[in-house]
């Protein structure tokens, strides 16, 4: 059989790995697609690097269009990254016709529904496993292998330069930014870091999960998202003296009256399998309602592991050229004319137990005046201790039982207004998972 020709539209960290393992493994991938994956042509805007790297025989162009509109190309795998360039080059593959295979996550989260809803009228594949936690096959396993399952909620580690930063910052009391640092020499950040540190990238992610395990559009305007950046360390020592680390958690649940969307830094009990997810590695636990918790744990950035699922996408493309476009599996795991209207809430109606911290004047009845207003909104406190800080003042960590988001941020307002209370009150969020 003629072998499937591809046009890499980008060849920097996932598309120079795409290029290695469609090159190193070609054969045992030829085995499994049933014909041969080649790269005929390729994008970029150094077109010396690139020839370097990919020789006399692949078109080299700066023109990405020159690839989507190349008659002989089947498949276009954009990993340029944006939402710009990118979506333009998407937008025309698939008015050409082609299959397209993309990690870009900020585009399809941004943009995903337009994509998808062309690429189905066009009856082509946007396929984006690599989009979503790295090398491991999660949309896979949510779009095909619990299929049977109603899915009632999934919890994630799903960027890994946040996961390094966090690891590196516990286990070797390494500053912030020297981590970060360390990230991006390895090629985990995104262009723009701040995507990863303010939780914006899992957030991007976190919306397409939704979307896969739910059954709705994708929805990121819609994810309430809190990052790192300003997570203390002292907060990252006092919830391991309570039994807990503090991971960047995705958290996506269905419930009666809407789903919650929400990416923000979380205290997981250690004995969970999620707390000992360390360095850029991702983990995503999926809880359906037939098979019970399933996990998924493996690199989640970096050059080899994302283009391992760059591949996984053009096998599969490769696979499925020839079936009827109305009987492939559907881009968002259901029909889109199956999608369900049901909201995603709004941050004040989500529960969760809460880790509050401040620093108040060390004197009787403080503790008193504290313990009465989580009272009156009906927030439980389930431990709490207190350490001095100086001559004068205390730090106090309350753990709380479950609440609604809205009683705590009156608590909060209300708290923040007492006199005796010496600085801004932090607040994290608690999820016991299972
Ligand atoms: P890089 O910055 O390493 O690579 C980008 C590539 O796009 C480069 O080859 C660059 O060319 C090319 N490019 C940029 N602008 C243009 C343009 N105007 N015309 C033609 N080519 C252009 O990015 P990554 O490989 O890290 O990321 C690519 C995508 O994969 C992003 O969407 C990212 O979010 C996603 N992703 C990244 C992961 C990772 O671990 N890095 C993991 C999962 C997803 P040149 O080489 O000449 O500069
Ligand atoms: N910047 C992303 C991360 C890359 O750190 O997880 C993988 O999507």
């Amino acid at each position: 059989m003629s072998p499937i020709n591809v046009g890499l539209l980008g060849l920097g960290v996932v598309g120079g790995g795409t290029w290695q393992v469609l090159t190193r493994n070609a054969e045992e991938i030829a085995r499994r697609a049933g014909r041969s994956i080649q790269v005929t042509g390729v994008a970029v805007r150094d077109m010396e690097k690139a020839r370097a790297l990919v020789g006399d025989q692949v078109l080299v162009t700066q023109d990405g269009m020159d690839i989507v509109r190349h008659p002989d190309i089947d498949i276009v795998v954009e990993l340029i990254g944006g939402d710009t360039l990118a979506f333009d080059l998407i937008m025309e593959a698939i008015a050409q016709g082609k299959h397209v295979v993309t990690a870009n996550k900020a585009l399809l989260a941004e943009h995903g529904n337009e994509i998808f809803a062309a690429a189905h009228a066009k009856g082509v594949m946007v396929a984006f496993e690599a989009a979503v936690a790295g090398g491991i096959p999660i949309i896979k396993a949510i779009r095909e292998g619990l299929t049977a399952n109603r899915i009632q909620w999934l919890a994630g580690i799903i960027n890994g330069t946040t996961n390094f930063i966090l690891s590196e910052m516990r286990s070797r009391g390494l500053p912030f930014d020297q981590v970060l640092t360390q990230a991006q020499s390895l090629g985990y950040a995104e262009a723009d870091p701040t995507f990863d540190i303010e939780g914006v990238d899992a957030a991007h992610k976190l919306s397409l999960l939704a979307s896969l395990a739910f059954g709705i559009p994708v929805q990121f305007d819609k994810a309430h998202i809190e990052g790192i950046s300003s997570l203390h360390q002292e907060d990252i020592a006092h919830a391991e003296r309570l039994g807990y680390r503090i991971k960047l958690l995705g958290l996506t649940r269905r419930r009666q009256d809407g789903i919650e969307l929400r990416v923000h830094p979380t205290l997981i009990p250690m004995d969970c399998l999620l707390a000992n997810v360390e360095g850029a590695m991702n983990a995503v636990l999926v809880n359906g309602d037939m098979v019970g918790p399933t996990l998924y744990y493996g690199q989640g950035a970096g050059a080899l592991p994302t283009a391992s699922a760059v591949v996984a996408d053009l096998v599969d493309v490769t696979r499925l050229l020839t079936s009827d476009p109305e009987h492939r599996v559907p881009h968002l795991a259901f029909q889109p004319d199956a999608l369900s209207d049901i909201p995603v809430l709004a941050m004040a109606d989500v529960e969760s137990s809460y880790y509050l911290r401040l620093r108040v004047e060390d004197r009787p009845g403080v503790l008193a005046d504290l313990a009465r207003i989580l009272s009156d909104l009906g927030i439980s406190i389930g431990s709490m201790f207190q350490e001095p800080y100086s001559d004068t003042e205390a730090s106090i960590i309350f753990l709380s039982h479950k609440a609604r988001e809205g009683a705590v941020d009156q608590a909060l307002e209300r708290i923040q207004s007492l006199p005796f209370v010496r600085s801004a009150v932090t607040r994290l969020r608690v999820e016991d998972l299972l």
